[in-house]
């Protein structure tokens, strides 16, 4: 059985269960060397099987209680910190089918569809969270969205809709587009899953590991971590191949990390942060977010073979 208990930050990325998904982001080695032993992608699935989860096994009883418990800005600022992650998980499970579909092998295939019910897991994790504790009052999943949607800024949009929505549409007319899937890869595993999510995860966990809030929520999330993990650790293993490739795709994942990384910086930064100021949330600035993120976009770029 893989490590379950929940001890801090600093020892959940070196659990046994977070260092098997070999994401470079995780490994020291990676600030030096390009050398470093990624999963194939069949390694890659067999870790999947071996690391499954139910949301319907947690239990947010301690959560609900907490959060009567909070102050109504407090609420607010915690809702909107989980509004981007919720509707982020609904958009990634749809965007997936087309770059499935559009990866040459068979085996990056497969591994793709393991990360459509992982995604799908994520959403309804969220759903589960908001609605046994209360944070939103609506019927459905859909009407639950509806309302989060509205707490995201236009950034959000920019990244999701604009950028990877265009690439994933011309990989449904065009699934033979090598170039365009690298771009897609390079947005949804480098970009939204490797610097917003994993980020996000890491801080917000570790707030409430401090503040000895929502149990529930923590147990999950470090699930949906270890999950991402896992997805980012494919992203590096199949963009490290094609820039191997050809000097074409290097120029690609380049130009679509110029693209959308100032996008995602603009998604890590609530919309009531003055622009002038290192802006303060749970307990972090949003600089050292940012500084977060780019260490760990920088070790997987370097055993792609860009860094
Ligand atoms: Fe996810
Ligand atoms: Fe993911």
């Amino acid at each position: 059985m893989e490590g379950k208990q929940a001890s801090g930050t600093q020892s959940r990325t070196e659990r046994a269960d977070f260092q098997a998904t070999a994401d470079p982001a995780l490994n020291e080695a990676a600030d030096r060397t390009a050398d470093v032993k990624l999963l194939s992608y069949e390694e890659l699935y067999a870790l999947w099987e071996r690391q499954q989860w139910q949301t319907q096994e947690i239990d947010f009883s301690q959560d609900r209680e907490d959060w009567d418990g909070f102050p109504e800005e407090e609420r607010f600022q915690r809702m909107y910190g989980l509004s981007s992650f919720f509707i982020g998980e609904q958009k990634v499970a749809e965007e997936l089918g087309p770059i499935m579909r559009a990866a040459p092998s068979e085996d990056q295939r497969i591994f793709l569809c393991t990360q459509i019910a992982d995604e799908a897991r994520h959403v309804r994790f969220f759903e589960r969270f908001y609605r046994e504790v209360g944070v939103l009052d609506a019927d459905g999943l859909s009407q639950m969205l509806e309302q989060t949607s509205e707490h995201l800024n236009p950034e959000f949009g920019r990244l999701f809709d604009e950028m990877l929505g265009g690439r994933t549409e011309r990989l449904s007319a065009e699934p033979g587009d090598t170039e365009a899937l690298v771009e897609a890869v390079t947005l949804y595993h480098m970009v939204i899953e490797g610097m917003l999510a994993l980020t996000g995860q890491h801080f917000i966990m570790d707030f409430n590991e401090r503040e000895g809030t929502l149990p529930g929520f923590v147990e999950g999330f470090q699930n949906v971590a270890r999950d991402e993990h896992r997805h980012v650790a494919f992203g590096s293993v199949f963009l490290r191949e094609k820039a191997g490739e050809d000097e074409r795709y290097k120029r690609a994942i380049e130009r679509t990390l110029a693209e959308a990384v100032p996008a995602a910086e603009g998604v890590l930064s609530p919309p009531w942060a003055p622009e002038d100021e290192d802006y303060e949330l749970f307990g972090f600035s949003i600089s050292e977010t940012r500084d977060f993120a780019a260490r760990c976009l920088g070790r997987r770029l370097k055993v792609i073979g860009l860094g």
